[in-house]
């Protein structure tokens, strides 16, 4: 397989409908292809706007090969600027964070505004009269468009539109979303969990074949804790989600999204998960402005759904339980992932702290579950390597799939649907014109 990908880069051969090359989890050419053919092609997730909500606030962010500043420039406009000084190419942002009204390279001096414009130039009488400081702005990123405030970013010039790329997942974003009583989120650029693991950026998410075994002892704990609903990782030990006997699904969409759907599995436990926030005043307000808000039938589903998705959104987002997850390819065996917590708005604090007490009880670097993951990814990563058997199977379920009116593709929860939709959307992008 070696010589095929050296001699005709041939990566539609790569992905079968029921398994894949491990090449692609492997070889460096393939890793820096993907960058150019998925990464700076179709749309990546770049930040949720609360992040940076001040004229003059900043966040700098990582997009395929290229680092990014995300402004809210004086006129509240969010902008994506190429953080690369356009005077010899210096990374002219290097602080994570802030609040600037400028941004002065650390080379030479070149000072450019939060709209990327350049506003000074040190000695400027080296450079002659044809010299225009309006042609020298940072660089944009082409294409920039949000749904319920998440921003999406896409570094080609063409390409279908953002509502086209999210299809009938924005009704799944709705989820998280809509747990406010005000239908607004807040992700903290200060309160993130990152996180890096030894293994590729392919690997993480949308399993639903792995929690009985890898998670059994974090589940043994959960279920002998006093119960944590209000928040989705709280749910998990009310009723298995993870049995095929659930009615629990996975769900594969177009565009290599995808999702683990608990929505009907978690919708009887309505009665329950209000009835426990109704013991606690902030939770009785909470279950009353989400029924003044949504009425009572949207009220009680979105309850019982915790806000989580499950959604992972190709190539880099997720969203997950109570969180925001960002996956940031290094190399093929390095991945980064940032774990933003979600926190509801119009909501009373002891809300909000107990999804955060859920969600560091799970994924935060004392728990038990991420480190988990993040082994398990590594494991895999080193097992790829021996390649004499190349294939990774993925074949679980293609007998039992249905298609669903939204034309979403679907199973029991352990099956590999959503591994598929993801292979299959690589492939498209891989081997584009
Ligand atoms: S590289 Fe930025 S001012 Fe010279
Ligand atoms: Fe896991």
């Amino acid at each position: 397989m070696t010589t095929l990908i050296a001699s005709g880069r041939d990566y539609g051969a790569l992905v079968e409908e029921d398994r894949v090359h491990s090449s692609i989890f492997t070889d460096e050419q393939i890793f820096q292809d993907e960058m150019e053919r998925i990464f700076h092609r179709t749309w990546l997730f770049a930040l949720h706007e609360s992040e940076i909500p001040e004229p003059g606030d900043f966040k700098r962010i990582q997009l395929g090969r290229f680092p990014i500043i995300a402004t809210r420039d004086e006129k509240g406009e969010i902008q994506l600027l190429i953080n690369r000084c356009r005077h010899r190419g210096a990374q002219v942002c290097e602080a994570q964070r802030g609040n600037a009204k400028r941004f002065q390279c650390w080379y030479h001096g070149w000072t450019y505004d939060s709209g990327g414009d350049l506003v000074g130039v040190t000695g400027p009488e080296g450079y002659d009269r044809n010299f225009k400081a309006e042609q020298h702005a940072l660089g944009k990123v082409p294409r920039v468009d949000s749904y319920r405030g998440f921003v999406f970013a896409s570094l080609a010039e063409d390409g279908m539109s953002l509502d086209q790329y999210l299809g009938s997942t924005r009704e799944l974003i709705d989820i998280m979303v809509d747990s406010s009583p005000v239908g607004q989120i807040e992700v903290k650029p200060g309160v993130v969990n990152k996180t890096m693991y030894r293994g590729n950026w392919k690997q993480i998410g949308m399993d639903g074949y792995h929690p009985h075994y890898v998670h059994v002892s974090v589940f043994k704990i959960f279920g002998e804790r006093e119960n944590t609903t209000g928040s989705a990782v709280g749910a998990l030990h009310l009723e298995d989600p993870f049995s095929d006997a659930s009615q629990s699904r996975t769900r594969g969409f177009p565009n290599g999204h995808a999702c683990l759907d608990f929505r009907a599995q978690r919708r009887p436990q309505a009665a329950a998960a209000i009835e426990d926030l109704q013991r606690k005043e902030e939770g009785r307000l909470y279950v009353e402005d989400m029924i003044a808000a949504y009425g009572r039938e949207r009220a009680e589903e979105l309850i019982a759904w915790h806000g989580d998705p499950h959604l992972g959104l190709f190539p880099n987002l997720q969203l997950i339980h109570d969180h925001v997850r960002v996956v940031v390819p290094i190399s093929p065996g390095e991945t980064e992932v940032l774990m933003y917590p979600v926190f509801l708005k119009g909501v009373g604090p002891s809300i909000n702290e107990k999804r955060l007490r859920a969600h560091e009880a799970f994924y935060g670097p004392a728990a038990a579950g991420s480190p988990d993951d993040a082994e398990i990814f590594e494991r895999t990563q080193r097992g790829l390597l021996a390649d004499r058997e190349p294939w990774v199977l993925l074949s679980r379920g293609m007998a039992r799939e249905q298609v669903d009116a939204d034309g979403s593709v679907t199973g029991c929860i352990s099956d590999e649907i959503t591994q598929r939709a993801q292979m299959q959307e690589w492939k498209r992008l891989m081997t584009a014109p």
